[in-house]
This record gives structure tokens, sequence and C-alpha cells, in this order.
């Protein structure tokens, strides 16, 4: 679905991500993980182009098997492709209504549809129960909920979330990552997760990539992610 090859990128003089690799197969979820400022994140935003990269390719396959190299695409063109996106720290517009939010996530199909997918509210019922409150008035967990059903207004086929699980109660991170179950299986969408919390992702991921400075340092099913791994990897 993705295929991302010798990736770099830089902050100013910083050197973030180094010789990047990496492979997303359609219809799982992959689980980048990694200890903070290793450039998960940076990585998410470079695939949406919110962040330029210096050299190497992502290249994105759509259904049909058509393959566009998504360096060379706007960002606005990232989402028409089909790229749904939830940024860490879910960025919802506070003063605007629940609805609201969901409408801005509109602009980004690349077919015109106006309307909200009712899907969106199957899968999030709290959302249409809050329809008409703000989006500053809900809880954290609301608010990642509303970020989620934001970035899948457009009907994505690949959807990517960075942490949606920080700072939420544990009832509606088991929600989410049941929702991310129910996309793919339902769906047939494809989910890249960023996840430090090894709970969830051995619970809802299918493949693990974890990240150190900048590239990959290990990577399998997520029933191979080791004790070893962890400790070497994840722990502080
Ligand atoms: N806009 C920016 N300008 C300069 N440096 C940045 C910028 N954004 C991030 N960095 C730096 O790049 C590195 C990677 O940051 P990034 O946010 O990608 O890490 P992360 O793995 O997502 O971390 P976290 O787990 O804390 O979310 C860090 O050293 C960070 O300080
Ligand atoms: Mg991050």
């Amino acid at each position: 679905m993705l295929a991302i090859e010798t990736l770099n990128q830089f902050y100013g003089e910083s050197h973030t991500l180094w010789d990047l690799d990496l492979n997303v197969p359609a219809g799982q979820c992959t689980c980048v993980m990694g200890r903070n400022g290793v450039g998960k994140t940076t990585l998410m935003k470079a695939i949406m182009g919110e962040v330029t990269v210096a050299s190497g390719s992502i290249r994105y396959t759509q259904e049909q098997g058509e393959e566009t190299e998504l360096t060379k695409k706007p960002i606005e063109a990232r989402s028409r492709l089909g790229i749904g996106y939830v940024p860490q720290g879910r960025q919802i517009f506070p003063l605007l209504t629940v609805e609201e939010n969901l409408r801005t996530g509109l602009v980004a199909r690349g077919d015109g549809v106006k309307k909200i997918p009712p899907r969106i509210f199957e899968l999030f019922p709290v959302l249409e129960e809050m329809k008409h409150r703000r989006g500053g008035d809900l809880s954290g967990g609301q608010q990642q909920q509303l970020a989620i059903g934001r970035a899948l207004v457009i009907e994505p086929k690949l959807l990517i979330l960075d942490e949606p699980g920080e700072g939420i109660q544990p009832n509606i991170v088991a929600q989410i990552g049941q929702v991310i179950r129910r996309l793919i299986k339902e769906d047939g969408l494809t989910v890249l997760l960023v996840e430090q919390k090894l709970p969830f992702a051995r619970k809802y991921a299918d493949r693990f990539v974890i990240m150190d400075r900048g590239r990959p340092v290990a990577k399998g099913n997520i029933g191979e992610l080791s004790d070893e791994l962890i400790k070497q990897h994840l722990t502080v």
C-alpha cells in the first residue's frame, strides 16, 4: 500500500530521518513504535506532505494497482488519493461544533460530496449525540474520536493515526482500538499507527516497526515483538 525508500528529512541542519525504508502492507495495521523524539511524527508528516523531504521516495498504491509518488504531490492531493490523517495532539477546532469539525474534513474529499458519511456516527455514536456541542467542551477521549471521525469523512483507504491513545482514559482507548479493527475488517482499510503503549500495539496491530534515531531498527509480526527488543529500544 505504502512503500518508503531511503527517505531523508532535515529540520534545518538537523538530520531527522535517515535513509528510512518502510513498508505498509494493505489490509493490516502497522504500528510504528520508538522512544520520544526518534522521528515518528516527522515520518507521518513526511507521508502527508507537512514536512518536505530531502531525498527518497514514498510510493502509494491504490486499489486498482495504480502507483503514485507522494513526494511529488501537494498536501491536498494526498488526501484526495484516499489518505486520512489524525495528527498527534488531535488538533480539532475548539470553537466549532462537532458537526462543523467533521465538515471541515469534507473539503479534503476529491469527489465534492458534502455529506458526512453515516458510517462515522455508526462507529462513534457519541459524535452523533454531541453533534451540536463545541469541540472544546468534549473530553480528551471524545476529542480524539472526533479527530478520527474527521479523518474518516473522506472515506480513506489508508488511515494514519499518531498516538491516538495519548492522555486518554482507558475505556475510550479500547473503543478506538476496536474501531481500528472494524475499519480493517469491515471497510477494508489499511492502518498506519504510531503508538508507544505496548498493550495497545499487541492487541490491535498486526505488524510493528521500531524506530530509533530516525531509522527503523526492528520490524516483524506483532507476535515477534520480544521483551528483548522492548528493553533495547522502547524502555527509557
Ligand atoms: N518543527 C521542528 N523543527 C525542528 N525540530 C523539530 C521539529 N519537529 C520535531 N523536531 C525534532 O525532530 C526530532 C523528531 O521529532 P518527532 O516529533 O518526529 O519525534 P516523535 O518520535 O514523534 O516523538 P514523540 O514520541 O515525543 O511524539 C526531535 O528531536 C524533535 O525535537
Ligand atoms: Mg510524535
